[in-house]
């Protein structure tokens, strides 16, 4: 089923042409397309610690448990943009854990995983426009939080998750194995059953990469609740 269609800009050096592109559900069965655009995506990234790969094995299993994959197509049919969701439930991994959302809650809450755009495709807002259509399609399965983990080095992505209303409530290591040490993570979430007001009078300003300035103001309860592009700043404020 086509989700929707429209037309963006393919930049190749000084070259920019229009061109037609399709989004639809990705299927299991199209798991090779997607590994190829992330081993791509990776491998041009100059800084690896704001990617964390997705396995084939664990996206097959998410698939299997009603995980989505949006795609964007090009022209060409060729996959040059995906956006992963999934639903933990009660699982270990559920991000609702990291900032401790009561137990009953994590039945709703919804992962925003990975999402790539290919380097020729970037600037057309994918990663916001397939948030929307995410935002779109889980709203019959009644979810409430919106949750994701982003690195504090990845402007690009902090800046579009935070202006679609997600904050940041927690700052951690994760994905940590025997062979990873962990990458250090925002986790950020939005309650889409009501809007988020701020305290006005306790007002932070932090930049992004200051690990643990930002660590203790987010254990002191401030909320990252607004990113700004150019100096990279990150306004914060005691939720209310
Ligand atoms: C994060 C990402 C998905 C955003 O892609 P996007 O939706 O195309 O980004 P936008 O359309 O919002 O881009 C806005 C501007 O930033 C630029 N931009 C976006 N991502 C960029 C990047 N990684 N490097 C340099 N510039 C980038 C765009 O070219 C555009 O510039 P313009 O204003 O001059 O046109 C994309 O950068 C990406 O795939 N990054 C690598 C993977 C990643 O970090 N994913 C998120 C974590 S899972």
């Amino acid at each position: 089923m086509i989700l929707e269609q429209g037309y963006i800009i393919k930049r190749k050096a000084t070259i920019r042409q229009e061109e037609s592109y399709t989004m639809r559900l990705v299927e299991a069965k199209e798991i090779n397309a997607i590994m190829n655009l992330q081993h791509k995506v990776y491998e041009g990234l100059p800084n690896k610690q704001v990617l964390y790969k997705d396995t084939r094995q664990e996206m097959l299993e998410d698939l299997s448990n009603g995980a989505m994959v949006i795609g964007v197509y090009n022209s060409q049919e060729q996959l040059i943009s995906y956006r992963y969701i999934s639903f933990p439930g009660h699982s270990l991994k559920n991000l609702g854990n990291d900032i401790h959302l009561d137990n009953s809650e994590l039945d709703r809450v919804v992962h925003l995983e990975t999402t790539l755009v290919s380097p020729d495709y970037r600037g057309n807002k994918l990663q916001a426009i397939t948030l929307s259509k995410a935002i779109e399609l889980i709203k019959p399965l009644e979810m409430k939080h919106l949750i994701c983990t982003v690195s504090p080095y990845n402007l690009f992505s902090l800046y579009n998750i935070m202006s679609a209303g997600l904050n940041i409530k927690s700052l951690k290591r994760k994905y940590a194995s025997k062979e990873l040490d962990g990458m250090w993570r925002f986790i950020l979430h939005k309650d889409m059953s009501k809007s988020f007001s701020i305290e006005n009078s306790e007002l932070k300003m932090l930049k992004m990469d200051k690990i643990f300035e930002q660590k203790n103001l987010i254990e002191k309860g401030y909320v990252g609740y607004n990113l700004i592009k150019d100096s990279q700043m990150i306004q914060y404020s005691l939720s209310q």
